[in-house]
């Protein structure tokens, strides 16, 4: 060794391997969308008019489907952020329609004003009486096939 640094080029140095990866993966791509793109879309069974839909056979219908299907992905994916997102934040509410001025629905009950031996308190939010069960949550289990039932409080009658 004389102490001088080897500038020799290998082709396989370790700190080049993701560049040369790098590049072969962009030489596939261009490949694939200079040459082979090309060629797939000119053996296409694209008919000149509407109504040459019609006469396409039952293979050129398949050969179409990849074309179709990517355009029709592509189309959704351009709609998508334009379609309405409150329809799924909608369906994960539980409380429909009780109080919805409030930002909180709170009820306190005070165990010494219980009158009855039972009393049943709505945890479905369906309740036309709440915060006390009006047995709503029967219609809304038959309905969703949900399970929900009352709070039921007992009272010991001294
Ligand atoms: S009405 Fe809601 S639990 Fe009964």
């Amino acid at each position: 060794m004389n102490g001088r640094t080897d500038t020799r080029n290998y082709p396989c140095r370790t700190e080049d391997l993701p560049i040369e990866h790098f590049r072969m993966v962009l030489e596939a791509i261009s490949k694939i969308i200079k040459v082979q793109l090309p060629a797939y879309l000119k053996r296409l069974p694209l008919p000149e008019s509407i109504g040459g839909f019609a006469r396409l056979t039952v293979s050129e219908w398949l050969r179409l489907l990849p074309l179709l299907g990517i355009l029709a992905l592509l189309g959704y994916l351009t709609i998508r952020p334009f379609l309405p997102k409150k329809k799924k934040q909608r369906d994960s509410l539980i409380n429909l329609k009780i109080q919805k001025e409030n930002p909180k629905v709170v009820n306190e009950i005070d165990i010494e004003d219980l009158n009855s031996a039972n009393v049943c308190y709505c945890r479905c939010w369906r309740s036309k009486t709440f915060p006390v069960c009006d047995k709503s949550h029967l219609k809304h289990n038959e309905l969703t096939g949900d399970n929900v039932g009352p709070l039921i409080l007992k009272k010991k009658i001294l």
